[in-house]
């Protein structure tokens, strides 16, 4: 049986307001045609009727499709050298600075670095802002409560330092949360803000056509300010960072040049 994803994805983008166009094919259609039989539909004409009118079949939907894997401090290495950009260059250079985790899921991104302006004594001096197409993830990460697997890359100093344990769940502190405000934002179909220091964007890209990575890439470079610098996932290199105005200046850090 052949789906119509031609128009299921006008339907998306009419009535739930995302581009499906932007993402691969291949992967994005196996995804779907696997969430659309556990919903009991045999066609994508019939999933969309459930989906406009059952909003628990919806947000399944909308969760499976946006992919949601996270982790503090992943790929601890990488933020250990992104941590000493950061110190090292950005903030003698700027002083003051705007931080901005794109795609940043149930918020374990953002307040990673948080963590790290906090143990470099940089608390008053950035602003960290964390985006994401999906309310769900938002809403999880504005409440900064997280299970006992969600916390597995941190050590045991970092867990007794930035949250509090209740019921046993993990609650970021009211210092890191301070530090971090997170907001409803389309890396495709949204305007992007300019001004930011730092870009972390990773594990988000990859899930895009090329063309799409490519718009991303140009709009990331107007965000930042000359200097800046833009971090992306360990399976993200950009292959030719000098054609967007990016400078490599390490294994997944590209600078504003
Ligand atoms: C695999 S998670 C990555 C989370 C985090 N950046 C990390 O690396 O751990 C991918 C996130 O991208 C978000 N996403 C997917 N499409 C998006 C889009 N068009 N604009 C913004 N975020 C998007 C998903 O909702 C999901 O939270």
């Amino acid at each position: 049986m052949g789906l119509d994803y031609d128009f299921f994805y006008k339907w998306v983008r009419k009535n739930l307001n995302i581009d499906l166009n932007a993402y691969k094919d291949k992967q994005l259609q196996r995804r779907i045609g696997t969430i659309m039989k556990s919903s009991g539909a045999n066609s994508l004409e019939e999933y969309s009727r459930l989906i406009e009118m059952d909003k628990e079949i919806r947000d399944i939907f909308l969760d499976y499709i946006t992919i949601n894997v996270t982790e503090f401090f992943r790929n601890r290495e990488i933020f250990e050298e992104f941590e000493s950009i950061l110190v090292e260059d950005i903030i003698p250079k700027f002083r003051n600075i705007n931080i901005w985790s794109a795609a940043c899921s149930i918020g374990s991104e953002p307040y990673t670095i948080a963590m790290i302006l906090d143990k470099n004594n940089l608390r008053g001096k950035g602003k960290i802002l964390g985006t994401d197409i999906d309310d769900n993830v938002l809403k999880r990460a504005g409440r900064g409560i997280y299970s006992e697997n969600e916390m597995k890359n941190l050590t045991e100093e970092e867990i007794r330092r930035f949250f509090a344990i209740e019921d046993g769940k993990y609650h970021v502190n009211n210092e890191l949360k301070k530090m971090v405000n997170f907001k409803k934002h389309d890396l495709i179909l949204d305007r992007y803000e300019k001004g930011f220091h730092a870009i972390i964007c990773r594990n988000v890209t990859i899930y895009f056509k090329n063309e799409t990575k490519d718009m991303i890439y140009k709009k990331m470079y107007e965000s930042l300010v000359p200097g800046g610098i833009f971090f992306t996932g360990a399976t993200e290199s950009i292959y030719n960072p000098g054609e967007f105005g990016f400078k490599k200046i390490s294994t997944f850090i590209y600078q504003r040049m």
